[in-house]
């Protein structure tokens, strides 16, 4: 296995200030094998998507002990889950979420498939779930892009070209930091280093693991990127 160059601070400080969240297995258990569920990293990943975390918190657990397994929500009835989604909003996710159980229950025995492409084929699961759920829950090499990680990414390397022109290249330079060993780990410590230390304003740069190769911190001005396109 190896460990692209600025991914091993990166895991270092997850492993030392990662948040604990309900969704994932923390990186000492990670270590020693133990796996996410894959049903419930792509249940918190469809929540997380326009939702916070604080907020999600609690509707994840409620739906877990609801529906243990993916099957007990493909057998759910549509207006328990739509009831039970009530306050997370944007309800085209619940419906697809219901749709993406059943095609799992029905077509796949159940069982999520484990690549990037297998995930992205499913009903609902657009670029970002298929990547975090491959990363996440199937350490598959996958390059996960979200908006915390556009601000990381546009930072470290002092990305002038505007969002979201800037996508396709941002989504290259993740690609080439993800490290083939723990990929699902550096996806979420990404999250958290934008969630926490890399803010929109006032970063925390004096306690960033990159702050030794930042370029938006050697150019005195990390709150500049990411370049928004002009209205
Ligand atoms: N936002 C989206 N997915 C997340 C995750 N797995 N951990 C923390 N924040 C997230």
């Amino acid at each position: 296995t190896t460990t692209a160059p600025l991914a091993k601070p990166l895991l270092d400080w997850y492993d030392r200030h990662h948040r604990d969240l309900p969704w994932r297995v923390s990186p000492p258990m990670a270590k020693r094998g133990i796996k996410a569920d894959p049903y419930h990293v792509w249940l918190s990943e469809v929540m997380l998507q326009q939702t916070t975390v604080p907020a999600v918190k609690a509707y994840f657990l409620k739906f877990l002990a609801r529906w243990p397994t993916v099957g007990d929500l493909a057998a759910a009835p549509s207006e328990d889950v739509m009831a039970a989604w009530a306050g997370l909003g944007y309800y085209a996710r619940a419906r697809n979420l219901k749709k993406c159980a059943e095609a799992v229950a029905n077509d796949h025995s159940g069982v999520f498939p484990d690549t990037e492409d297998g995930l992205r084929a499913l009903p609902g699961i657009g670029d970002y779930t298929a990547a975090a759920v491959a990363a996440i829950a199937f350490n598959r090499q996958a390059a996960v892009m979200d908006g915390n990680i556009e601000r990381v990414i546009s930072r470290l390397y002092a990305i002038s070209t505007p969002l979201p022109a800037a996508k396709p290249l941002m989504k290259q330079k993740v690609a080439l930091l993800t490290p083939s060993d723990r990929p699902g780990d550096f996806a979420q410590a990404m999250m958290d280093l934008g969630a926490t230390i890399c803010t929109p304003k006032r970063p925390a740069c004096a306690l960033c693991p990159f702050n030794g190769s930042c370029e938006a911190l050697a150019l005195h001005d990390p709150e500049h990127f990411p370049v928004k396109a002009a209205k």
